[in-house]
């Protein structure tokens, strides 16, 4: 047995190529704090061409863009609807304790929702939220896409309503190669999106967010108050130039290898994969809790070299990415199969 570990965790653990090194060390440098890097300048004019918008912001993380995004949407006291298993919700105490924002939940199963599910909820809720907050893929779901057909329509809900609409799109780009859609299209359904350099895209850290020019400066002073104000930045956008040059084609590698993955864990003993939610880098795993244990399955993996994280103490999750070949993949599950094998006897 091949004894180094798989790492089957997240695309949060990728490393930057050498490219995105090479650009680094040569990138062109200045104050960013005060407009003047040309690196981070170009990133930003970059993105908000890419997403159809006015204007962008490099912000250090994913959690930060965010919380700028709904500060610079809605004010404290507000609410806004989220789906209870979006990230934001299920992970950040963010909103609540920083933002002051109050959140009207709706349900998704899977990653998916109706529009009409989400008016429903806001109608009962006999509030008005001034944000609809959406997340593409959706981490929870197991990395599902929200359809083009489906993002429309949210966006005359959020219209009709009087609301704003933002994107958690950390990565959108996974959804944007699988789903062949250009991201400007989901970019023309939001009034801003979020998406991060640091998962999929490969980047040591960053994340980008993109709306017209008022509210991109609305989360510039945000970002500012958050100590999250950086100098030259120009190291952090300078590989993500190279990641939006040249590492949006390649996603569809994970996609396949996700889905190789799921076919092989799908078949082994106390398993189960919807194959139908496979539809990017994730793969959400089912099994009986009441038989074996989260702890009991992730620990049989990890004696045998792979490490993989969870949803839910019945759902496992396994994320590919550019570290990962079909060689390692077909390791990785030989290596899961024998696994199970002897938990399940
Ligand atoms: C959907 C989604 N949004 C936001 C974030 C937060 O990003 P960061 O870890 O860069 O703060 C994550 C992180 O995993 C995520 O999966």
């Amino acid at each position: 047995m091949n004894p180094k570990l798989i790492d089957l965790r997240s695309d949060v653990k990728t490393l930057p190529t050498e490219e995105m090194l090479d650009a680094i060390r040569e990138a062109k440098l200045g104050d960013s704090k005060t407009g003047e890097d040309p690196t981070v300048n170009r990133l930003e004019a970059m993105a908000a061409e890419m997403f159809g918008k006015e204007a962008a912001l490099l912000l250090i993380s994913g959690t930060m863009a965010n919380l700028a995004a709904m500060m610079s949407h809605i004010a404290p006291g507000s609410s806004y609807a989220v789906d209870a298993e979006a990230h934001v919700y299920f992970y950040e105490n963010a909103h609540s304790a920083v933002a002051g924002t109050k959140p009207i939940i709706f349900r998704s199963c899977k990653g998916l929702i109706e529009p009409e599910e989400v008016s429903r909820t806001i109608e009962d809720s006999g509030k008005k939220p001034g944000l609809l907050w959406l997340e593409n893929t959706h981490n929870r779901g197991g990395g599902r896409i929200i359809p083009m057909e489906m993002n429309r329509r949210f966006f005359e809900l959020a219209k009709n309503r009087g609301m704003k609409i933002h994107v958690d799109g950390a990565r959108i780009f996974n959804a944007a190669a699988a789903s062949g859609t250009p991201v400007s299209k989901f970019g023309a359904c939001t009034d801003s999106i979020m998406f991060c350099l640091s998962k999929s895209l490969c980047c040591p850290l960053g994340s980008v967010l993109c709306g017209d020019a008022d509210f991109i400066e609305r989360a510039r002073g945000f970002m500012g108050r958050f100590g999250g104000g950086m100098r030259q930045a120009g190291v952090i956008a300078a590989p993500g130039i190279v990641a939006l040059t040249t590492m949006i084609e390649r996603l569809k590698e994970d996609h396949m290898l996700a889905r190789r993955l799921a076919e092989k864990v799908g078949e082994m003993p106390g398993l189960s994969v919807e194959m139908e939610t496979v539809e990017t880098n994730m793969v959400s795993v089912d099994f009986d809790s009441s038989v074996h244990r989260l702890e009991e399955w992730t620990e049989t993996f990890k004696e045998q070299g792979v490490l993989v994280s969870s949803y839910s103490p019945s759902k496992m999750r396994m994320v590919t990415h550019r570290h990962h070949s079909a060689e390692i993949i077909e390791e990785a599950a030989w290596r899961m199969r024998t696994a199970a094998e002897k938990l399940c006897g």
